[in-house]
């Protein structure tokens, strides 16, 4: 185990970033302060008072009466800081996941992509048992948006376990909106039988964002760590960890949570909470090389019939184009890519039959001498 992993640091994640290790985080997820700007308690009509989010930590620039422009900047100024601190610890192949309402995911998306990142998805948290608009002057605010980037626009890997997440949407694709209650119940940590935390978060929309973009043994990283969800759910899931938490109080409630965490079995999780491997990469000139093809051999356009020439040096050529199967396939149908696998057939040595190279690249990935057609 590496000297960072599963670790609580106390501090301000601004100052704490730049000095972990460049690209620890196989992922971040991050559920900073929305900038609420609440100028009056809220009261229920039975007059209880509503527990609201006025936390110290959740205003800028100043009194909430103050301009809220003032308050607009202020965020802004922490907002780049933290995220620009983000990109630090952020693996080239990692993933960003940012959790926000109205009041601030604009302003937070906005700098997201003048920094560089690149957003993959914004995913609808839909409450299914959200708070009441008591005054009945706008609708029942019934929703937060996940942004989930990457790292930057050419960035060629990140993690995203399609497969797995089908299990959350009864075997289909999975979408981006998420239905979910909020926290509540045993799972909301209380103080003296008061909620402990104001803005702690469901677990279950922690398991699909670390199912979703992280394999077992990878590192979540959350720099507004708060009651450590996050790294309750990792450790469920057996996910490394690290959290950053500037309040005292709530660093000693998240240590003793994660603690009393029990990590599921090892074996289970690589079956259900991440997708296989990707299949090994096969050039076209290892059909050659294995003797499926051979130089001078026909290939066939499955839908156009162009015929095409293959060449030992893994190229093809039909007419004057000469190039990988994929782009003289391009060139052939008049697209601006292709997939030249699934579009050009041959004919098997010994048995005659017509195949898509498909097939004899699945031949050869099998390596178990299926490779003789
Ligand atoms: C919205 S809450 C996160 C709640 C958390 N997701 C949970 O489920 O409990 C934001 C947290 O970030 C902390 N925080 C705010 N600014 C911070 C900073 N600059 N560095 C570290 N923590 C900060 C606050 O103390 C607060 O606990």
């Amino acid at each position: 185990m590496a000297v960072h992993d599963n670790r609580l640091i106390e501090g301000d994640c601004i100052e704490l970033m730049p000095g972990l290790p460049a690209g620890i985080a196989d992922c971040i997820f991050a559920d900073p302060p929305y900038n609420l700007q609440l100028e009056a308690e809220l009261w229920r009509p039975n007059m209880t008072k509503v527990d609201a989010v006025d936390d110290h930590w959740d205003r800028f620039g100043g009194r909430a009466s103050a301009n809220p422009h003032d308050s607009f900047e202020a965020y802004d100024r922490f907002t780049e800081k933290w995220l620009s601190a983000a990109r630090h610890v952020l693996s080239d192949s990692g993933t960003i996941w940012v959790i926000g309402t109205y009041h601030n995911i604009y302003r937070v998306g906005r700098i997201m992509m003048d920094l560089g990142y690149w957003i993959l998805n914004d995913v609808l948290w839909i409450k299914t048992n959200p708070m009441p608009n008591f005054r009945g002057v706008r609708f029942t605010n019934a929703h937060e948006t996940l942004l989930w980037a990457k790292k930057s626009k050419s960035q060629k890997r990140y993690t995203f376990n399609h497969h797995s997440m089908k299990r959350y949407n009864s075997g289909k694709q999975m979408r981006s909106d998420w239905e979910l209650p909020l926290c509540t119940g045993a799972e909301r940590l209380t103080v003296n039988g008061e909620k402990a935390h104001t803005t702690q978060k469901p677990e279950a929309l922690l398991e699909r964002v670390i199912v979703s973009s992280t394999r077992v043994g990878d590192l979540v990283l959350d720099p507004f760590f708060g009651t450590g969800t996050t790294g309750a759910v990792a450790r469920r899931l057996g996910r490394r960890w690290i959290g950053l938490e500037q309040e005292k109080r709530y660093v000693e409630l998240a240590r003793n949570r994660i603690e009393a965490v029990e990590p599921m079995p090892n074996e289970w999780l690589k079956a259900h909470t991440q997708d296989p491997p990707a299949p090994p990469r096969v050039p076209f000139k290892r059909l050659l090389e294995e003797g499926l093809l051979q130089e001078g051999d026909r290939l066939t356009h499955v839908r156009l019939g162009v015929e095409a020439t293959v060449h030992d040096d893994g190229s093809i050529s039909v007419d004057g184009m000469r190039g990988s199967i994929h782009q003289v396939g391009a060139q052939v149908a008049g697209t601006p890519s292709c997939n030249g696998w699934r579009q050009w057939t041959c004919t098997c040595r010994d048995k005659g039959s017509v195949v898509l190279l498909d097939e004899l690249r699945k031949a050869v990935r099998g390596g178990d001498g299926s490779a003789q057609t």
